[in-house]
């Protein structure tokens, strides 16, 4: 078991400086199970330095791959045999929910497919009826069996029309990827276009899959009759280098963002203005300056290009110390506003009714204990502290660490005072 670890956070500091961003967790992930497609070695690059790599790393070894990954050149190489296992156990897929997107490739190759089913987290109830809707419209049987989806495909899959009743990341991927070396066309309609779905087909093209309609909502794939292995560079986290963009206008700073793309951030850069702050390009990324408290910002999320849902609760950290009032509006996952508590311990005030959520912004935040409760209500909470009086400990950090390479050393080198510490009370949560 990890140590139990909490930030120690003290209000005051101007965030200033240069962050470098790296390849996105949500990418990452899908691009070392797209690996399983093609026997024999792929490379990738800009790897993230966290948990879930290592953790994915040791479900494909399972699987029978070896799996070399090495953070210091932020490089994994994973090197796929002739002849796959086709299961993926629970302690493993409990841990990264991600892991079900071995689903589609293991279909995809082996015919057959059994992955434990990951349970609800803390966002709330993610269901996987896309996922297996979406297989079965391409002639696989799915069932579930003992807390596992069990999915064969003796016959092979054939490609087929498959309309997203919402166009899910995971369900989109889970398809793309069993289509890729299914008989014949599908198409997904609806399907969804975040950056990291386009860097997934990217990676698939360089494989030798045809795939048309990247960066739009119809994907059309016709399938091949295999894979070659690749090499490919991971694509910048957008919500890692936003969270950077609302650190700057939180602490009213000035941060550069390098290694990022603001292509993928427009909306969230966009309000950024809006509450006041100044957003510059750069040829590698872009710089937010603030110099005032920020203004009261309404925001909604929805499916790529729309807000990142991942970057809501950064809204709501913002809205709260914003001159004015605010409604946010969300429309993926409801289980985030479990953030808006932990936001008002701090001061807050935070009125949250089904998927709204109305702010009215305070002058300052007081220092208080908290909780994070998924990866992004971490980063909040800590930058939450930053503009806080006094001292905050934001607890639960593990869920920070999986998805901000390095936080709080990038944070002290961009002028916060901010430490690691055991968690004293760690054994109170169990
Ligand atoms: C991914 C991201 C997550 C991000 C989310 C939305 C990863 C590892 N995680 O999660 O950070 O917040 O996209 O951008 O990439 N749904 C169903 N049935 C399904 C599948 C999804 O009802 O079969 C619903 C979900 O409950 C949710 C919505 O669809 O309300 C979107 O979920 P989805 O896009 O699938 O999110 P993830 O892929 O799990």
């Amino acid at each position: 078991m990890p140590r139990m670890e909490r930030f120690r956070v003290v209000g005051g500091a101007r965030l200033r400086g240069d962050v470098h961003v790296t390849g996105a967790k949500n990418s990452v992930l899908k691009v070392m199970a797209a690996a399983l497609l093609a026997e024999g070695q792929t490379t990738l690059t800009d790897v993230p330095h966290i948990l879930d790599v290592e953790i994915m790393g040791e479900l494909l070894r399972r699987l029978g791959c070896g799996v070399d990954y090495d953070p210091a050149s932020s490089t994994v190489v994973v090197d796929v045999p002739a002849k796959l296992g086709h299961q993926a156990d629970y302690d493993l897929v409990r841990r990264i929910r991600a892991s079900i997107c071995v689903l589609g490739p293991l279909l995809a190759r082996c015919g057959e497919a059994e992955v434990a089913m990951p349970g609800g987290d803390a966002i709330g109830s993610r269901p996987l009826d896309f996922h297996i809707a979406g297989l079965a419209k391409l002639g696989a049987e799915l069932d579930n069996e003992h807390g596992y989806i069990i999915a064969r495909a003796p016959g092979g899959l054939t490609g087929a029309t498959v309309w997203l009743d919402f166009p899910s990341v995971g369900a989109t991927e889970n398809v793309l990827m069993a289509a890729v070396l299914a008989t014949g066309v599908t198409v997904i309609d609806n399907a969804a276009r975040e950056p990291e779905i386009v860097d997934l087909c990217q990676m698939l093209q360089q494989m030798g899959a045809k795939i048309d309609g990247l960066s739009t909502s119809t994907l059309s794939i016709e399938g091949v009759d295999g894979l070659s292995p690749t090499t490919h560079a991971i694509v910048p986290d957008r919500i890692v280098a936003g969270t950077w963009a609302f650190a700057a206008a939180m602490t009213r700073g000035d941060i550069a963002v390098h290694g990022a793309r603001a292509t993928h951030l427009e909306i969230a850069l966009d309000k950024l203005a809006a509450a006041g702050a100044r957003v510059d390009l750069l040829e590698d990324g872009f710089r937010v300056r603030m110099d005032r408290r920020p203004i009261a910002v309404d925001a909604v999320t929805l499916p790529y290009p729309g807000l990142a849902t991942d970057l809501q609760p950064l809204v709501m950290a913002l809205n709260s110390i914003a001159d004015g009032a605010a409604m946010i509006t969300e429309n993926i996952f409801e289980g985030r506003f479990v953030f808006a508590s932990e936001l008002a311990r701090l001061g807050a005030h935070v009125r949250t009714d089904g998927h709204h959520a109305v702010i009215r912004g305070v002058p300052q935040l007081s220092g208080a204990p908290v909780r994070a409760s998924d990866i992004r209500a971490g980063a909040a909470l800590t930058l939450a502290g930053l503009v806080s009086d006094g001292v905050t400990y934001v607890s639960d950090i593990a869920h920070v660490d999986r998805g901000y390479p390095g936080f709080d050393g990038q944070l002290r080198a961009l002028g916060a005072d901010v430490t690691r510490e055991p968690d004293p009370d760690a054994a109170l949560y169990g």
